[in-house]
């Protein structure tokens, strides 16, 4: 997606008429930034706020408030590990060390060749099933660390 068609998709949006608030499209127009481009960058945050008519640093705030938007760039998969409370319990710190073993990174990195970024991250509502991982969209629940190449190799991983 180019510049000029993500301040249409936010035109559009907004003209949705969803909401009275215009900033409350700021989320929804991250979204649409996060999907479709490697990272929130301050150009795309100047577009929402010019688009939306909201002041720039309530789409900055926003942007680094939640951990699922990245404003640096991002793997093509982005590995999340829970590391809270129930999957801690049951391994999570494991998964996560076997992650990036793995992979050669360390939490909030990116492997060189731009296919994975692993993060540690906050409880997913997955605890029934901790230790959880996400990769993109997809769930793995009660993960060992016998499993974890086998994830990767899912998603293209051409190690051992
Ligand atoms: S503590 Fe890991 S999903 Fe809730």
């Amino acid at each position: 997606m180019t510049l000029e068609e993500f301040r249409k998709e936010i035109e559009k949006l907004k003209s949705s008429r969803k909401y009275l608030y215009n900033g409350s499209y700021i989320l929804p127009a991250l979204w649409i930034a996060e999907k479709n481009f490697s990272a929130i960058t301050p150009e795309i945050m100047r577009t929402i706020a010019d688009v939306l008519g909201v002041r720039l640093i309530e789409v900055e705030e926003a942007a680094e408030f939640y951990a699922m938007f990245h404003t640096k760039p991002k793997g093509k998969y982005i590995i999340r590990v829970c590391t809270n409370l129930s999957c801690m319990l049951r391994g999570g710190e494991e998964i996560l060390e076997k992650f990036c073993d793995l992979l050669g990174i360390s939490p909030g990195e990116t492997t060189e060749d731009g296919l994975f970024t692993i993060e540690a991250f906050e409880c997913m509502g997955l605890c029934d099933g901790a230790p959880a991982v996400t990769v993109n969209e997809e769930r793995f629940l009660n993960v060992t660390p016998e499993e974890v190449p086998k994830i990767l190799k899912k998603f293209g991983w051409k190690g051992k």
